[in-house]
């Protein structure tokens, strides 16, 4: 994305002040999702990342990641896996317990939704502490595949997120607040 799109884009994120608790300033991606011109920027930026790395799974992160992953795997012609909060994926899985921004959670993969010959995109819409994506990347290396992308739409620089992850992991925030 050039300086412009990136102005363009970031200026329909709306911020929404003390949601979900007192003192988080939430960044609001709704606002961009449903604005075409955005959103088809987003998808170009992202399709242009990843379109010559053989990329054969994006793996979406519950809820928001779905959204953006689902685009990813569709142009990329690539499989789409959810990566979902407990007790709703119905086969067998493995689960990953972390704490978060504002509280803790947990995440779950179905067992065999990855081989040693895929290649994946880890997608989700915001990277805040990375403590979200930094389990799913773990839950993901755990299946062996060739090559693990990192991907989010939005990064929020001042909680340092990119700091959690292993330093040859491939890490790319679109924009930045
Ligand atoms: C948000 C966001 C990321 C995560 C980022 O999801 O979509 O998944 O938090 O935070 P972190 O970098 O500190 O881990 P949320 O848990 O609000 O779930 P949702 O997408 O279902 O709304």
């Amino acid at each position: 994305m050039n300086k412009e799109e990136i102005e363009k884009v970031k200026a329909v994120v709306r911020n929404v002040p003390d949601f979900p608790e007192p003192g988080i300033q939430f960044k609001d991606l709704t606002t961009l999702f449903k604005n075409p011109a955005a959103l088809g920027i987003v998808r170009q930026a992202m399709v242009d990342l990843y379109r010559d790395k053989g990329v054969t799974k994006v793996v979406g992160i519950e809820a928001r990641g779905f959204i953006g992953g689902a685009i990813l795997a569709a142009d990329l012609d690539a499989g789409f896996v959810p990566l979902r909060k407990p007790g709703k994926l119905p086969a067998e899985t493995i689960k990953k317990s972390y704490a978060k921004e504002y509280g803790t959670d947990t995440i779950e993969i179905h067992r065999d939704a990855i081989t040693p010959d895929d290649v994946v995109v880890l997608h989700d819409d915001l990277l805040a502490t990375g403590g979200t994506m930094m389990a799913a990347y773990e839950l993901v290396k755990a299946m062996n595949p060739k090559k693990i992308y990192l991907n989010f739409i939005c990064g929020l620089t001042a909680l340092h997120g990119r700091d959690v992850f292993p330093k040859d992991v491939e890490v790319t925030t679109l924009f930045d607040f």
